[in-house]
């Protein structure tokens, strides 16, 4: 494995190494920011960062590993996903209900059988670790199965994931349904399984309101409360036809979020996938039981849900980023700041570089409940890094070339970037094949 960090000797990477002091949200991106020369990581870990000569000095005759200027960040943190959604990402024309209907549940489907979940869970984890995306949090499939392959060929990486069994028993096709019976119980073996088993946890996971009746979200919600630490994963409110057929199936509902809240699906280890369409309550009650949504930019103008409150919603609540792999169109996450660019100007916002690259980092990690271990490298953090070339073709090169600061140089890769910018990844402090 070379000087890789995993284990032996470790190893100091020089570059442009980029820390968090603070959120960018919080404080200006010249204090909330770090820049560092190198970083040294041994058996997984970050030990330091510095300048070259500090930790050379520090940690004598420990290799170093020269990335020029690249710049060498936390691996990037997808806060939502579907990763049996891979092979019908970019597929055409179609909104969210219709979406579901014509491309996801028959894809859905293919996860009963073990063999296929384990030859997507490798694929997808392939495809973004070659994007620099080293954690993601996960929906699976009704089918056990899923989450046990996904977990698997996560664990064989030594990677850190979050994952759990989607449960449906209503308006879903045959052989897509559990009941509530079978959800809370399925999703509680899976749990005693794989949560805390090396760097793997799972998460509770009702695909949404619509999907489940009372009796199921009232299992889950019951499991969950005798499961606090785990993740309650779920959608709210991401387009107007959704909720419009929400309020049919839930007519005694307050609003959307209700439907989990007078269930016991609402708390701090929540975490609401879209949230869009916001009422006032619905805002208030989920910054109050400080739950975290996550905006999720290319899914949400690619499925035409609408445009994410970031100004509204980030003083107030924890928000993480996300591809929303399939719904969203990108498997990166360079991709995916990019949107929240776009969404945030047409909302008459621009966010700044350090803000998005917080968001897609650390940002992402804290809404998950993992930002002591993931998502910025300042000594004992978990070591899954990138480096990022800021030059990976003759457009972005052209662009970065004239920047006058670390921001301008970053910004082009952040707008025009996909994996050619991925230079190298490392997962626990092993350098993975890109
Ligand atoms: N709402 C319920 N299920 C899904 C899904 O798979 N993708 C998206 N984008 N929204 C959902
Ligand atoms: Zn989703």
């Amino acid at each position: 494995m070379g000087n890789g960090g995993g284990g032996g000797e470790g190893v100091i990477l020089s570059g442009q190494v980029l820390s968090f002091r603070a959120s960018p949200f919080d404080a200006p991106p010249a204090e909330a920011v770090a820049l560092h020369e190198a970083v040294a990581m041994h058996n997984g870990r970050i030990l330091a960062t510095g300048t070259r000569a500090a930790l050379r000095a520090r940690f004598p005759g420990m290799p170093v590993e020269d990335h020029a200027n690249r710049l060498i960040s936390a691996g990037f943190v997808d806060a939502h996903v579907h990763y049996p959604q891979t092979a019908i990402i970019a597929s055409w024309g179609k909104r969210l209900i219709d979406w579901l209907n014509t491309y996801t549940f028959p894809e859905e489907m293919r996860f009963g059988d073990p063999d296929y979940a384990r030859a997507v869970s490798e694929r997808y984890l392939d495809l973004t670790a070659a994007h620099g995306t080293t954690t993601m949090c996960s929906f699976c499939t009704i089918h056990p199965e899923s989450v046990s392959a996904f977990f698997e060929a996560a664990r064989a990486r030594g990677q850190r994931v979050i994952a759990g069994k989607t449960c449906m028993d209503r308006n879903a096709p045959d052989g897509l349904r559990d009941d509530a019976r079978s959800a809370h119980d399925d999703s509680l073996a899976l749990l005693e399984r794989w949560h805390g088993v090396d760097r793997l946890s799972y998460a509770i996971t009702p695909r949404f309101s619509p999907t489940s009746s009372q009796a199921q979200l009232e299992a889950l919600g019951a499991l969950w409360a005798a499961h606090p630490d785990c993740l309650m994963q779920t959608h709210l409110s991401e387009q107007t036809d959704e909720i419009a057929w929400m309020r049919e199936l839930w007519p005694g509902a307050r609003d959307y979020l209700d439907t989990y809240e007078a269930h016991g699906l609402l708390g701090a280890n929540g975490l609401y996938g879209h949230a869009i369409h916001l009422e006032p309550r619905e805002r208030d009650r989920l910054a109050e039981t400080g739950a975290a949504v996550v905006h999720c930019p290319t899914s949400n103008a690619f499925i035409g849900s609408g445009l994410f409150d970031m100004a509204g919603l980030v003083g107030r609540m924890r928000v993480g980023l996300a591809t929303d792999t399939g719904g969203g169109s990108s498997f990166s996450m360079l991709r995916t700041m990019a949107a929240a660019y776009e969404i945030a100007q047409l909302r008459g916002a621009a966010l700044h570089p350090a803000q998005l690259w917080w968001l897609a980092t650390a940002g992402s990690a804290r809404s998950l409940g993992q930002q002591d271990r993931i998502g910025n490298p300042v000594e004992g953090m978990e070591a899954d890094l990138i480096a990022v070339d800021l030059a990976s073709t003759p457009s972005i090169a052209q662009a970065s070339a004239r920047a006058g600061d670390i921001w301008e140089a970053v910004f082009p890769t952040i707008m025009m970037g996909d994996d050619r910018a991925i230079a190298q990844v490392w997962i626990g402090g092993r350098p993975q094949r890109v």
